[in-house]
């Protein structure tokens, strides 16, 4: 029997190979410009950390977790999110003592037991950033800029929507909550089930639901936004002052409260009309570090989805096919041996070279150059070999010539 990959996971190879090699040399730029530092962490870690980190009531930790008993009897689960495992790596290793704040960015995968569809996996990955030490609302700007900046950069401007939202501090959080109930109280067994689980159990929770019955009934809901205390209200002011000033484009949407619960304050997602699904999303977590057995440490961040990103730069991969600067056409071993020095040293000095592997006819080879697109191509036959020379070809428009054959002869040539 054919043995087939996981459903929801992928096999990246050639033209998207491409497009998710620009997408991380912009990712390395971008991030060594706002002097970020890598982290990697290990794809599994202790079930315990995310059922404590990302939430006992959310989707993420009861439906769509790769948790399994490993041989020694531990739960493990399979990173479903980054920022838990950043924040144990944190503590764990006392980065505390070390500057702040501290910024750390990532590419990683993680794994989500999701229903499947386009821009849906259960394996993917994320782009994102984790600042630690400031309760600045400077730290929240920062983190929108960068990732903003970056899908700019790669070429989605003006094709995504920001939408920001406070969902206030455990102040403010906790009054507003106590208001929110008392609007859904007589309404509450008109509510879906979920609803009804999160009304006791994560009530902020019930802002996001997307039954039609639910939304009806939240329409004039008090919004935690319309709630905040004087400390949030500054923040938020302050943030969306700035991005006017930056020009960066936004919406002020009260309903987003994110999936995961260890955020207040500041949050935000990114959106794309075009695939109707989050390409990003980020906030402020002021009290997981110390939730995670960590001294009190304020913290901002966002992952965005690379998988749907590349979705959305299907375009790219025309202009990032990439190409050969020469192929070195050559049917006899005397001629092979005799490119081998050259080719090392124009492979040495940036070109891309390549060469028959397979004892292919010289037909056989001209039609492999044009396919991979090379540039020229240097006939090295028998008389050529004889006299030192050898046959350029320019296979944009099929012109010959012969040349001396040696490195400097080809450079200036080609
Ligand atoms: P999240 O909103 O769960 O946040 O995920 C961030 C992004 O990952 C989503 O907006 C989406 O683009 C992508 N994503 C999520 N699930 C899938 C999936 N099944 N298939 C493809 N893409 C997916 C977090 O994970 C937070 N840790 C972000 C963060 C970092 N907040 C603070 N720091």
């Amino acid at each position: 029997m054919k043995i087939t990959r996981q459903k929801g996971t992928k096999d990246i190879f050639l033209d998207e190979m491409n497009v998710w090699q620009y997408i991380e040399e912009n990712i390395r730029n971008l991030c060594d410009e706002y002097n970020l530092n890598e982290i990697r962490t290990p794809v599994f870690e202790s079930t315990e950390l995310f059922l404590r980190g990302v939430g006992n009531e959310t989707d993420i930790v009861n439906k769509e977790m790769y948790t399994f008993l490993d041989k020694g009897n531990r739960s493990i689960t399979l990173r479903p999110e980054l920022t838990a495992g950043v924040v144990r790596a944190y503590i764990e290793n006392g980065m505390s003592s070390l500057i702040s704040p501290i910024k750390f960015w990532y590419n990683a995968n993680m794994y989500r037991y999701e229903k499947m569809q386009k821009g849906r996996y259960r394996e993917f990955s994320q782009f994102g950033v984790e600042i630690f030490g400031s309760k600045s609302y400077k730290a929240d700007l920062e983190a929108i800029i960068i990732s903003s900046n970056f899908l700019d950069r790669i070429g989605l401007k003006g094709e995504y929507t920001l939408s920001i939202n406070s969902i206030g501090c455990k102040k403010c959080r906790e009054k507003y909550i106590n208001k929110l109930k008392s609007y859904i109280k007589p309404n509450l067994s008109s509510m879906c089930d979920d609803c009804k689980k999160r009304y006791d159990k994560n009530p902020l929770r019930v802002l996001d639901c997307k039954v039609e019955t639910c939304q009806e009934i939240l329409k004039d809901a008090p919004m935690i936004l319309d709630n905040l205390c004087d400390d949030c209200k500054n923040s938020f002011n302050k943030v969306i002052n700035s991005l006017e000033k930056l020009n960066i484009n936004y919406k002020i949407d009260k309903k987003i409260v994110r999936g995961l619960d260890y955020y207040n304050g500041i949050v935000y997602e990114y959106t794309s009309d075009d695939l109707g699904l989050a390409i990003g999303g980020g906030g402020r977590y002021d009290t997981l570090v110390e939730n995670l057995g960590g001294a009190s440490t304020p913290a901002v961040g966002f992952g965005m989805g690379l998988n749907r990103v590349v979705l959305l730069l299907e375009d790219m991969k025309e202009k990032l096919k990439s190409y050969v600067d020469v192929y070195f056409l050559i049917t006899n071993d005397e001629g092979y041996i005799k490119s081998l020095d050259v080719i090392k040293m124009l492979r040495e000095n940036g070109y891309k070279i390549e060469q028959d592997l397979s004892e292919k006819s010289f037909r056989a080879q001209l039609k492999y150059a044009d396919k991979i697109k090379a540039r020229y191509v240097i006939i090295l036959g028998e008389d050529e070999i004889k006299n030192n020379k050898c046959i350029l070809r320019n296979m944009e428009n099929g012109s010959q010539k012969e040349i001396c054959f040696n490195f400097d002869e080809i450079v200036d040539n080609i």
